[in-house]
């Protein structure tokens, strides 16, 4: 007899404006909104397959069988959509992802925004796309914005209910990429989920909330407008914020290295002589060089010129989370 199973698809996403900090740590409720392009050629697969006869999860990430803190972070969120449901299965997590996890590139995003339209399907809760991203936020907040297609805002909301994410455009409004400068693959050692925690601790997260509405505006119009000196204008000074506020929280959390600042330096300076390009970075390393389609091989090719990048990966904009099984 074949177990039930469903498989489901999911992009990361790079916020163009930041998420960082809580004012609910426990739903994942932010202190700001935010904005986002999701990611169309990384992706996070999930096969979800009942587990008969067995009181525990199980999970399998790129081959190898997990236990610890990472499975029971996902078992913790499937018994949430188990009280859902009122399903009663246990389950299998067979988990594919195409990119470096836990290193600035939103791993936690693409899976959580996966199971949550695997496990949902799969418990027969018939949910909607809002219903899926506040279910997704649950698991990792920035996850809420892997569910809807494209360019994507955040809406900060003050409860569970109010708390999600929508579309603002389409993946085909702007032929936009990402070219990811990867300088380090190996994951993080202090998590998101901690980080925000500490974004209160630091004397310039005030400053960052102030007048993040102005960012928001200026790159929503950015985008909408397809204008992309509008769109670096407000992208690098939002990561740059955020990286303050991190770097100035108790304990401080550096995820630069120097070849991250390397990258920057010379985004800016391609910028100054012509090139349409501007950086952001995640909580990681690794460095998000945004451009428009014209110039992504171009931007590619003088990435990897550069000191200490070992890869560069590229994606235009991407699709929302999705059943493919
Ligand atoms: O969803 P989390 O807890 O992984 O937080 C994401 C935080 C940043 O990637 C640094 C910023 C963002 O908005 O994606």
């Amino acid at each position: 007899m074949n177990t039930p199973h469903i498989t489901a698809l999911a992009h990361p996403n790079i916020a163009f404006i930041k998420y960082w900090g809580d004012r609910d740590p426990r739903l994942h409720i932010p202190s700001s909104n935010s904005v986002s392009m999701n990611l169309s050629t990384l992706y996070t697969k999930i096969t979800l397959s009942v587990e008969p006869d067995t009181h525990t999860d199980k999970l399998v990430i790129n081959d190898i069988a997990v236990t610890g803190a990472k499975l029971q972070r996902i078992a913790t969120f499937l018994d949430h959509v188990r009280r859902l449901g009122e399903c009663s299965h246990y389950f299998q997590i067979v988990s594919h992802t195409n990119f470096p996890t836990g290193a600035g590139i939103a791993s936690s995003a693409a899976a959580f925004a996966s199971l949550s339209v695997a496990a949902s399907a799969l418990c027969d809760l018939a949910m909607d796309e809002a219903s899926l991203s506040r279910l997704a936020r649950l698991g990792s907040g920035s996850a809420c914005r892997s569910i809807p297609a494209g360019f994507v805002e955040w809406n900060a909301g003050e409860n569970h209910l109010t708390s999600y994410a929508y579309s603002l455009h389409p993946a085909s409004h702007w032929n936009l990429y990402d070219c990811i400068a990867i300088i380090d693959q190996s994951p993080k050692t202090t998590s998101s989920i901690q980080g925000h925690t500490l974004a209160d601790t630091s004397p310039l997260q005030a400053g960052r909330l102030e007048d993040i509405e102005q960012r928001l505006k200026q790159c929503k119009d950015a985008i909408q407008r397809r204008d992309f000196d509008a769109l670096a204008a407000v992208v690098e000074p939002d990561s740059d914020m955020m990286h303050a506020v991190m770097m100035t929280s108790s304990p401080p959390l550096f995820y630069w290295l120097p070849a991250s600042l390397g990258v920057m330096l010379a985004v800016r300076e391609w910028r100054a002589q012509g090139l349409p390009a501007c950086y952001t970075l995640d909580a990681g390393a690794n460095v998000h060089v945004i451009c428009t389609e014209d110039y992504h091989s171009q931007v590619t090719e003088r990435l990897k010129q550069l000191n200490g990048v070992i890869d560069v990966l590229s994606s235009p904009p991407g699709s929302s989370a999705t059943l493919i099984e």
